[in-house]
C-alpha cells in the first residue's frame, strides 16, 4: 500500500519535508501545501521556492493548487509540467473561512454544475496528470453521490477523500462509510484520508477495504513522526504483532531500546528542522513559531509532552529552547 504525507499548510514545507525523509522515509508521494494562483496562473515567490526541484531533491512530490479558474489552473500545471512534475493535485478541501467566501477548495464543492465545467476545462488542458483531493460534501455527507458522478467523469489519477465535510472542519469523526460508497461506485482510483494517528489505524483501514491501494496521513506524522517505517516504535505495532500467531512476545529490553532509539531520529529531525529555518529565516521568533507549532502535536508522544510543551511555549529565544530540547533528549547530547 503506498503511503502519502498530507498537505499541511505552513508545516510541511521543503524544509520540513527534507528533515523528514533524511531521519524517517517511508513515504511514496508528498504532497505540497497548496498554492495559489494569481492572473495568468503565476505564483507567489515563497510558493514557488516550495515546489523548485532543487529544494525537493530524492522525493516524489505532487504539487497542490488551489483555484476556481481554470485558465490559471492550466498555467500554473504548465509551470509545474516545466518544472519536470507529471502530476498536479487539485485541493477542493480546505475548509478555511478565507477560501469558502472564495468558492475555492471545499467551497467549490458547493457549485457543483460550476465545478464540473471547471474540470472539463481542467482535464482537457492542462499540461500534467491531475490528482483531486476532496472533502466529501460541503453542508453534509448526502451530497457525495452527486460529487462523485462528476468526478467519475473525468480520468483522475487518483480521487483522494478527506472522510469529513467542510462543515465539520477537524471535529468528529470520519465517515468510512462514505468511503465504502466510494470503493464500490468511483471510476478512479482512491486514496483514504482521515485520522490515521497508528498503525492500529492504519490496520483498521486495510482490513475494512482491503483492495485499497494508498492512504494519506498528516496530523498522525506529526504526532508520532516515522510509526510506519524504520523510524517506528515497537508499541505502535503490539496489537498487529499479538494478532500473528505463533511470534514470540516483545521482551521489555526490546522495547526500551526501540523507543529509545525512535528518540533518538525524533531528535535528529527536530535538530535538522530548526537548522533549515535558522538558515532562511531572520531572528528567532519565525524559527520558534514553526517549533512551537510542530509540538503541539508532538507532545502527545511524550510522556512528559504537556509539561514541556508548556515550557516550549513560552520561549522567546531560541536558546532557552535549544536548553529544553537538551532537558528532553538529554541522553543523545
Ligand atoms: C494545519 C493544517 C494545514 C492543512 N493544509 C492543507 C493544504 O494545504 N492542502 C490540503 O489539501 N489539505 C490541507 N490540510 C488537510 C490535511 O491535508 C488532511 O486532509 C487532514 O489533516 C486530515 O488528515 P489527517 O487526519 O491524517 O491529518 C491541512 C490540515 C491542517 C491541520
Amino acid at each position: 500500500m503506498k503511503i502519502y504525507f498530507a498537505p499541511l499548510e505552513g508545516i510541511t514545507g521543503y524544509i520540513f519535508r527534507q528533515a523528514y525523509e533524511k531521519n524517517f522515509g517511508g513515504i511514496d508521494a508528498y504532497y505540497t501545501p497548496f498554492v495559489t494562483t494569481r492572473d495568468g496562473g503565476i505564483m507567489k515567490k515563497k510558493e514557488l521556492r516550495d515546489i523548485l526541484p532543487e529544494h525537493n531533491p530524492g522525493i516524489r512530490i505532487v504539487p497542490q493548487i488551489m483555484t476556481n479558474r481554470a485558465e490559471d489552473f492550466c498555467q500554473a500545471a504548465g509551470q509545474m509540467a516545466e518544472m519536470g512534475y507529471d502530476e498536479v493535485n487539485l485541493n477542493l478541501g480546505c475548509p478555511s473561512g478565507t477560501v469558502v467566501p472564495k468558492g475555492k477548495g471545499a467551497g467549490f464543492l458547493r457549485e457543483p454544475e460550476k465545478l464540473d465545467r471547471f474540470l472539463e476545462e481542467i482535464f482537457e488542458k492542462s499540461a500534467t496528470a491531475i490528482s483531486i483531493k476532496s472533502r466529501i460534501g460541503f453542508y453534509e455527507v448526502e451530497e457525495f453521490p452527486k460529487l462523485l458522478e462528476i468526478y467519475n467523469q473525468y480520468p483522475v489519477k487518483e480521487l483522494i477523500l478527506h472522510l469529513r465535510t467542510r462543515e465539520e472542519f477537524y471535529k468528529g469523526a470520519v465517515h468510512p462509510e462514505i468511503f465504502r460508497y466510494a470503493m464500490e461506485h468511483s471510476k478512479n482510483p482512491l486514496c483514504y484520508n482521515g485520522d490515521i494517528f497508528s498503525i492500529d489505524d492504519l490496520e483498521r483501514v486495510k482490513d475494512e477495504f482491503s483492495t485499497l491501494e494508498a492512504v494519506m496521513i498528516g496530523r498522525g506524522f506529526l504526532k508520532n513522526p516515522g510509526f510506519i517505517c524504520s523510524g517506528k516504535r515497537i508499541g505502535d505495532f503490539e496489537g498487529v504483532w499479538k494478532k500473528a500467531s505463533g511470534l514470540p512476545e516483545v521482551s521489555d529490553d526490546f522495547k526500551n531500546q526501540k523507543e529509545k532509539s525512535w528518540k533518538k531520529n525524533v531528535y535528529l529531525f527536530l535538530r535538522d528542522l530548526e537548522q533549515g529555518y535558522v538558515e532562511v529565516m531572520s531572528g528567532d521568533i519565525p524559527v520558534l513559531f514553526k517549533m512551537k507549532e510542530i509540538w503541539t502535536h508532538l507532545q502527545e508522544s511524550f510522556p512528559d509532552g504537556k509539561r514541556w510543551f508548556k515550557k516550549i511555549k513560552k520561549t522567546k529565544r531560541l536558546v532557552e529552547y535549544d536548553m529544553i530540547i537538551a532537558g528532553i533528549f538529554k541522553e543523545f547530547l
